[in-house]
């Protein structure tokens, strides 16, 4: 099953989240948080890709830059690139808020 999870941050959500995400609606008949034999699909918080927005995060460590209603369900399927190693940990998020010299 893949998890498919659409950025709602500010930058994705400007540059046509929505639209993305009515979408995979269109095309799959699962609504944000459902899910059925071959996908899971919620939306999910920035990325940390603002700058190629707007993303789409696939089973976690394959990413879809730049998505576009065109293409997201090929590039679901078949597309995205690896970013595995470089994924947000929240361990790392945690250190860095409590990092008092930032
Ligand atoms: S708002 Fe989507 S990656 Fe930051």
């Amino acid at each position: 099953m893949k998890k498919v999870r659409v950025c709602s941050g500010r930058s994705c959500t400007v540059f046509g989240s929505k639209r993305l995400m009515e979408e995979i609606q269109k095309q799959t008949g699962l609504k944000p948080g459902e899910s059925h034999g071959t996908m899971d699909l919620d939306w999910c918080g920035c990325l940390g890709y603002c700058g190629r927005s707007p993303n789409i995060a696939v089973n976690e460590a394959t990413y879809i830059f730049e998505a576009s209603p065109e293409t997201v369900m090929d590039d679901i399927d078949h597309g995205g690139e690896d970013m595995t190693g470089r994924v947000i940990d929240p361990e790392n998020i945690a250190a860095f808020i409590d990092d008092p010299l930032i």
